[in-house]
């Protein structure tokens, strides 16, 4: 089957490459050359493990090409996926949906009437519906248009979109799906659920998913506050909780908490939309849920405060710098945000990533990147650990040679025993760990 992709960020470049991979004549189309041209050469504009050599290999198959435009063999396709990005507004909580709009539009100056427009990126609830009246003004004919969220993690990214929980297609009749059902067969084939869904309950699915995981995230990290006044443990009483089958272990990890580009904008984003809907007061809690998730970075700062006392011209080594591990994305990064708080406040912020560092280079923060572990920390007054990469779990303190042996651990992955062994003062979020 034909299809095109249109938009080659995270979301898109993953999902040619899954469709690809699958066999279909996947056509990537892409306006911006600064993803086009290293896609074109087999090159992943960002760090995604696994991407490059499935990239690679479909375009010696030949099932994968690029292009920054539709052109007539594009748009013969059967299928075109919407997959460009929706980022919170500047200065704003609401989503700015103006890159599908105009995604859409180019399209359907050359959209055939039997082709289906399948959008993928995460929207407010009601975009699809509006998309179908702002295409068919261009194109002259009602569209054939599916919802059909993506619920791919960065770090497994290829792998969630090869192998998903589940397939939601929403749309206003399911016969018109079948093209997308017949693009999925081979991994309907192993017994992946499809829900086929209206527009507006697909688009609902992955905005709730984000919203309901950020929430599991926050509570935990309530649950933090509530053990460091306590004096309790609050990765114990995750652990506790989580072998309730009903609650469930994953995305219980208390920390820094959340970032990156689809948590933190998604709520806001859902608490705008509510307000536009008039039932503002059903996701008054995710305010909540953003305001609790933003307080843990506060908490390193003031933690970091006690500590050092004034930091001014103090070593700060900062020990992983992306929102997640196997990931370079720096979009709404707790590590990231920490680090240019502390620099504001006087400290010498030195950032050590092992995959972010470039990424970083490229914003100007003024933070100091150092590409070695040991001379990150060499001579620090303190190490915060803000990305729980595997080095750093794996890491021997004993190699380490701080000033000052104090570390926090932004994200409770560190052996706290072997630390301490080290000669290291171990602090961690809603821990209240005993220092000799
Ligand atoms: C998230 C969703 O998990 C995907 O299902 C969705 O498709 C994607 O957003 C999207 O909307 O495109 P992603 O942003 O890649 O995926 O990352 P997550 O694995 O969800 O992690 C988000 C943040 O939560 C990270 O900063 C992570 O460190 C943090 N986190 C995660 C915790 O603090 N604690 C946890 O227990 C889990």
């Amino acid at each position: 089957m034909r299809i095109s992709v249109i938009g080659l960020g995270y979301l898109g470049a993953t999902h040619a490459v899954a469709m690809a991979t699958l066999g279909h004549e996947v056509i990537g189309i892409e306006p911006d050359s600064s993803r086009l041209e290293p896609l074109k050469n087999g090159i992943v504009p960002f760090y995604e493990p696994g991407l490059q050599d499935a990239l690679k290999k479909v375009l010696a198959e030949g099932t994968l090409t690029f292009q920054g435009e539709h052109d007539e063999k594009s748009a013969e396709s059967a299928l075109h996926f919407i997959c460009v990005g929706t980022p919170q507004q500047a200065g704003q909580e609401t989503a700015d949906t103006s890159y599908v709009f105009v995604a859409a539009k180019q399209l359907a100056a050359v959209l055939k009437p039997e082709s289906l427009v399948v959008g993928k990126s995460t929207v407010p609830v009601g975009t699809a519906s509006a998309l179908i009246e702002s295409i068919a003004g261009v194109s002259g004919f009602e569209p054939k248009l599916c919802w059909n969220p993506e619920f791919l993690r960065e770090g497994t990214a290829l792998e969630d979109s090869l192998s998903p929980d589940r397939i939601v297609i929403g749309s206003n009749n399911p016969e018109i799906n079948k093209n997308l059902r017949d693009c999925y067969q081979s991994i309907l084939d192993t017994g992946t659920p499809l829900l086929e869904l209206d527009l507006a309950t697909a688009e609902l699915v992955k905005v709730s998913a984000n919203a309901f995981l950020a929430t599991k995230i926050s509570f935990i990290n309530a649950m933090a506050e509530i053990s460091e006044a306590a004096g309790a443990d609050a990765v114990k009483l995750a652990e506790a909780i989580g072998m309730d089958s009903r609650i469930g272990k994953s995305f219980l990890r208390t920390g820094i908490g959340f970032g990156g580009g689809c948590l933190p904008k998604d709520i806001r984003g859902f608490i705008a939309r509510a307000d536009e809907l008039g039932v503002s007061s059903s996701l008054r809690f995710l305010t909540e849920v953003d305001n609790i998730n933003l307080r843990r970075r506060q908490r390193v700062i003031d933690l970091a405060q006690t500590e050092l006392g004034d930091p001014n011209n103090k070593k700060v080594a900062v020990l992983g710098i992306s929102f997640k591990p196997d990931s370079d994305d720096l979009r709404d990064s707790p590590a990231l945000d920490i680090s240019l708080r502390l620099m504001k406040l006087g400290a010498n912020v030195v950032v050590h990533d092992p995959v972010s560092l470039e990424a970083l280079a490229n914003r100007e923060t003024g933070l100091i990147l150092e590409a070695e572990i040991l001379e990150a920390t060499k001579d620090a007054d303190m190490v915060i650990l803000g990305t729980e990469w595997k080095e750093y779990k794996n890491l021997d303190p004993n190699t380490l040679s701080p000033k000052t042996k104090t570390v926090i651990d932004g994200r409770n992955v560190l052996d706290v025993g072997l630390w301490q062994g080290a000669g290291f003062k171990v602090i961690a979020l809603g821990r209240s760990i005993k220092n000799g």
